[in-house]
């Protein structure tokens, strides 16, 4: 799906410009001319479009033999998102946490169960803020050289922990970035998850807490985060966040709708599939997030002038807005990113956005297409 550069290439790169930029550096500090005249000789080969849904999205067995749990090696990358933690440390993606839309989609879809259209929207829509589209590597956690040369500030490409619009603020298990570390996981939080799983759930995190927690988080945070914002894209993950640990943690063969504290440990904190662990019996994605919204009716924005002056954006999408949500993401995120892209740079950006824009088709969200560095 994404840019893919060689391995030729990019030693061939490095071999030729070892004096202009040492392996892996980025491109950055290049000027206009010059990146305009080394980013279109990069040999490219446009990324594949990501997988279909799967064949048989029955329950199975996904902690197998086939894929045991193994500890970290020095410079693994992990961050804040639990479920690709999980399936990096079990080799259903590359177990360094350096990834390809192709092998995010296909893992989250194997070992979760996730729903297509909705993998391929947050693959490619993470992907094209956090991501190397030319080497079309991410990491999934910190920035690291093992993505290849980075294109051109402002383009950040750091990696899932970046805080940015993918990652943000009133997450479960991990802090806001104002109070430091927005990626590890955080005790007191949790025990905040177990507080709110015994007051509302009888011991278990389910719809119920889901709703209950998810409206003191925001309000937590508003009350104590000066920088405090929940607008579009990240407002859409924030909801959504809050059911997939009962869509997906729980096992396939429990048809309760009760998450257990100690599986939700294992995959927030621990990153690894329970014993004997099946998938959930069928794709879904964001089911039960009804629930949340019926409860605690959050309107979009952010604390304007520090902690408690809450004020609503009218700039962002609400969650009944998809096509808001795709709009302004293209036309003002990545474009803010990629201001004026040449080359290969241009063409690997586009067929990302064409992959994102046939995600939204999939989801049957009905949103015109838009083109913001042409056809
Ligand atoms: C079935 C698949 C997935 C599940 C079950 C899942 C689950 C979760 C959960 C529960 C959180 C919230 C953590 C917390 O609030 O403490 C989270 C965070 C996150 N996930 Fe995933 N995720 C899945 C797929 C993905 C994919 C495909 C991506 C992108 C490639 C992704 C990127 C992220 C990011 C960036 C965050 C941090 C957001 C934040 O809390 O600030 N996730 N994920």
């Amino acid at each position: 799906m994404f840019a893919q550069l060689s391995v030729f290439a990019l030693l061939a790169i490095q071999a030729c410009t070892v004096s202009a930029f040492p392996a892996y550096q980025s491109l950055a500090g290049l000027s206009r001319d010059e990146l305009d005249s080394i980013v279109p000789t990069l040999r490219f080969t446009p990324p594949p479009p990501p997988p279909g849904p799967l064949a048989n999205d029955s329950s199975k067995l996904v902690h197998d033999a086939a894929h045991p749990y193994e500890p970290l090696k020095d410079g693994d990358q992990r961050g804040p998102c639990p479920a690709l933690n999980t399936l990096a440390s079990h080799g259903y993606l590359p177990r360094n946490g350096i990834v390809t839309p192709v092998q995010l989609v296909n893992a989250v879809q194997e070992g979760f169960n996730l729903e297509n259209s909705f993998a391929r929207f947050l693959v490619y829509s993470t992907f094209l803020v956090n991501g190397n589209p030319i080497t079309n590597l991410m990491s999934i956690g910190a920035a690291t050289p093992l993505t290849g040369p980075n294109p051109p500030a402002p383009a950040t490409v750091a990696g899932l922990n970046t805080h940015n619009n993918c990652e943000g603020d009133t997450s479960m298990t991990r802090a806001d970035a104002y109070f430091g570390d927005n990626h590890s996981f955080n005790e007191t939080r949790f025990q905040t998850l177990v507080k709110f799983s015994n007051m509302f759930g009888n011991g278990k995190y389910n719809y119920t807490v889901a709703a209950r927690l998810r409206e003191f988080l925001v309000q937590d945070s508003i009350a104590n985060n000066p920088q405090f914002t929940l607008v579009s894209p990240r407002l859409f993950t924030a909801f959504a966040e809050s059911v997939f640990p009962i869509n997906f943690f729980i096992d396939g063969r429990d048809k309760s709708g009760q998450l257990d504290l100690d599986v939700a440990r294992s995959f927030f904190q621990n990153m690894t599939f329970p014993p004997n662990f099946h998938r959930r019996d069928g794709a879904v994605s964001n089911v039960g997030q009804d629930v949340v919204t019926d409860y605690f009716n959050f309107t979009p924005g952010y604390n304007a002038k520090g902690v408690n002056t809450f004020v609503v954006d009218p700039t962002s999408a609400t969650l009944d807005q998809p096509c808001v949500r795709y709009t302004n993401f293209v036309n003002g995120l990545i474009k803010s990113l990629y201001p004026n892209p040449t080359g290969v740079l241009r063409e690997a950006l586009n067929i990302n956005l064409q992959y994102l824009y046939e995600a939204t088709v999939a989801a049957g969200d009905g949103c015109t297409q838009v083109f913001p560095y042409g056809h």
